[in-house]
């Protein structure tokens, strides 16, 4: 009995020194994904705004577009529709939907966080690699992404 406890005890600890190093190997774009607003209209998780306070941005998870076209989307963003241009120089200096207005970003753009060029290519990226195509998010996708997987958003999560 007593070895059983000084086990578990054991495990226990273990756990909650392995945990806070699982964590730091979260997706090195995920820090923008959050940073720049993407879960206030696409959710934590991508899967699809719900939430009233937020417009609603569509699910990511059910998208299938390659790398240069989430660049441009994310870069220069949708005119007449919420999602924001996030390149600090789109528009003014970057051609986006095939135009330039050298005097600022035109009225239809929303504008929301700013981000570099290297920020915009992180954060595709883990669109890419975490979000995109995934049907169902798994519990160990939720708790990487809280890290915790007692976080009460992963409780739905299999
Ligand atoms: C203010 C709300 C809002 C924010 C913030 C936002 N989006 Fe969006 N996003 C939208 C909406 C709305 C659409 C759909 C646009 C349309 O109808 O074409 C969209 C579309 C997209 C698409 C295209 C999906 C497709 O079907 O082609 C991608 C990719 C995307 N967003 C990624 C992001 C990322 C990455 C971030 C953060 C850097 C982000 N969005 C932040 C609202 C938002």
């Amino acid at each position: 009995m007593r070895a059983r406890v000084a086990a578990a005890a054991f495990l226990v600890a273990v756990i909650a020194i392995a945990a806070p190093a699982r964590a730091q190997q979260a997706h090195p774009g995920l820090q923008v994904w959050k940073s720049a607003g993407c879960p206030e209209c696409h959710g934590v998780l991508g899967q699809g705004g719900d939430d009233g306070d937020h417009p609603k941005g569509p699910n990511l998870h059910r998208i299938y577009q390659d790398r240069a076209f989430l660049i441009e989307t994310v870069s220069c963003g949708r005119p007449t529709t919420p999602m924001p241009a996030f390149l600090d120089v789109a528009y003014t200096r970057r051609i986006c939907n095939g135009y330039l207005s050298p005097n600022g970003v035109p009225p239809e753009i929303n504008r929301l966080a700013l981000l570099t060029a290297d920020e915009v290519a992180l954060v595709v990226q883990y669109v890419l690699d975490r979000v995109m195509g995934m049907g169902e998010i798994s519990r160990s996708e939720c708790a990487a992404y809280f890290g915790d997987a007692d976080h009460p958003v992963c409780a739905g999560a299999r």
